[in-house]
């Protein structure tokens, strides 16, 4: 009998998980007024908010913390954080961030300016924050692929060639680079091609412009390429990851993803000007260049964590449990954003709750619905997300409304992949009952949703 895929770890330390009533939850929503940011980690059972800075680092990760180097200036973890990037990437020049935002503030001060504009594939919250608050423009080049949430594709992420070479020839010199994410997380952390970062390698090149990848996920995106695209099944995944920056000049990482660690992040690249330009912003933004923001131990823990999770075994365990809750989901008949991308499911929400209206908020309705069942707190990506149209002050409504459920990486057990499966379709059973959503109390004017309080309409 062929031995069944499991994980490549064990588990050596743990913690406690708390189940909570029903009643109790009710009670928790309300004064969390319908919002999930408000709950407190305590009252959550298996919490699906987010992968970024909740995984489980190694034995190894944790023994290298005690190597940490905690000098002001010249940090011997610095340079083994740097050795580190350089061998993976290619790029001689790092700069440590205390997160993928900080990396983006302090390379986009050098980069972005009022009126530009920056093309790429679904520019995250964060990175679109930091282009609009220069008063610059991030124009979405994804496929359309990726807005039909039901049709297979493996590269949903892909950025349209066409799309980003029209841009380009419109407005060559407002253009400071083309970004690509990878994984897309807001297409649903769909994978971009290594077909496609040639191109927009090419493209790029052809109008003289640079290529940043917003690298959160590059290990999720690199293990897609490895099995799904032709000619890579053979390759390593640190190989398959070198011949990806091959197609970039720059790279903003938010470490607490792909590098395994709970905090972090750096900018990297092969060009001088660059470093030069951003070495000016990270030193009143995040502090000296050898820390960042950073301790020395965060560093060296980064470094072990890049080098782990290029490694097949632990990128595959990873990849798998996300496909694993997304069978369940298939076999439940719950539609979701398919194929199933590295980091999470996003369930479709409109799909789902069909009599619920769009100014209900379907998608954060489901997430409500979801918690009440059995503790499980997911993410609202959807209308409430998208906040208003700063012109018209309307709700936008023209995206998709999606349910995020992520999975931590190295946290959960497939038991409790099972659990999150059966407590969606406990909901997804009873979703002709559910008629209606909820209202907008109270909001700010950007990023809303971390703050919004909501009330249940009733009818
Ligand atoms: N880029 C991508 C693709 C991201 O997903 C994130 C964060 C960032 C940049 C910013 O990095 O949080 O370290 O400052 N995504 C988290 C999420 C918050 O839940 O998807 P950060």
């Amino acid at each position: 009998m062929e031995l069944p895929f499991a994980e490549s770890w064990k588990i050596k330390m743990v913690e406690p998980l708390r189940k909570s009533t029903r009643e109790e939850r009710e009670q928790w929503l309300k004064e969390a007024h319908y919002n999930l940011f408000n709950l407190k980690s305590d009252h959550v059972y298996i919490d699906c908010l987010t992968d970024s800075g909740t995984g489980a680092m190694s034995d190894r990760q944790w023994a290298a913390m005690m190597m940490g180097d905690e000098s002001y200036a010249g940090s011997a973890s610095f340079f083994r954080l740097k050795e580190t990037i350089t061998r993976l990437t290619g790029f001689e020049y790092v700069i440590p961030t205390h997160q993928g935002r900080g990396a983006e503030n302090v390379l986009f001060s050098h980069l972005v300016k009022a009126g530009d504009i920056v093309p790429g594939n679904s520019h995250f919250d964060t990175t679109k924050g930091h282009i609009e608050s220069r008063k610059a423009f991030a124009i979405d080049c994804t496929i359309d692929e990726a807005k039909d949430t039901q049709l297979e594709h493996p590269f949903k992420g892909n950025v349209d060639p066409a799309k980003l070479e029209k841009v380009l020839a419109e407005n060559a010199d407002k253009i400071p680079f083309v970004i690509v994410t990878v994984t897309n997380n807001t297409a649903g952390g769909q994978p971009v091609s290594m077909e496609n970062l040639r191109a927009v390698k090419a493209i790029a090149d052809k109008y003289n412009k640079r290529v940043v990848f917003d690298s959160a996920r590059f290990v999720e995106n690199a293990y897609f390429i490895k099995t799904r695209e032709a000619g890579y099944a053979d390759k390593t995944i640190k190989e398959i990851v070198k011949e990806m920056y091959t197609y970039a000049d720059a790279m903003t990482m938010s470490a607490k993803k792909d590098g395994l660690v709970n905090m972090g992040g750096f900018i990297a690249t092969r060009h001088e000007d660059f470093y030069e330009g951003a070495k000016r912003f990270c030193i009143p933004f995040e502090g000296f260049l050898t820390y960042g923001g950073l301790n020395g131990r965060d560093m060296d823990a980064l470094a072990v964590g890049l080098d782990e999770n290029t490694e097949l075994d632990n990128i595959e365990t990873r990849i798998k449990q996300v496909q694993y809750l997304a069978a369940k989901l298939d076999e439940y008949g719950i539609p979701y954003q398919r194929p199933v991308g590295g980091h999470a499911i996003f369930v479709d929400a409109d799909r789902v709750l069909t009599n619920v209206p769009k100014e209900e908020f379907p998608a954060q309705t489901l997430a409500i619905e979801l918690y009440r069942e059995a503790g499980i707190r997911g993410c609202e990506i959807g209308y409430i997300l998208a906040d208003r149209d700063p012109v018209t002050r309307e709700n936008r409504f023209g995206g998709l409304d999606l349910l995020r459920l992520c999975i931590a990486r190295r946290v959960y057990t497939n038991n409790h992949m099972d659990v999150i499966a059966a407590a969606l379709k406990n909901v997804y059973d009873r979703r002709d009952e559910i008629k209606h959503g909820v209202k907008i109390v109270w909001e700010t004017e950007l990023m809303r949703h971390f703050t919004v309080k909501l009330a249940p309409i009733t009818e």
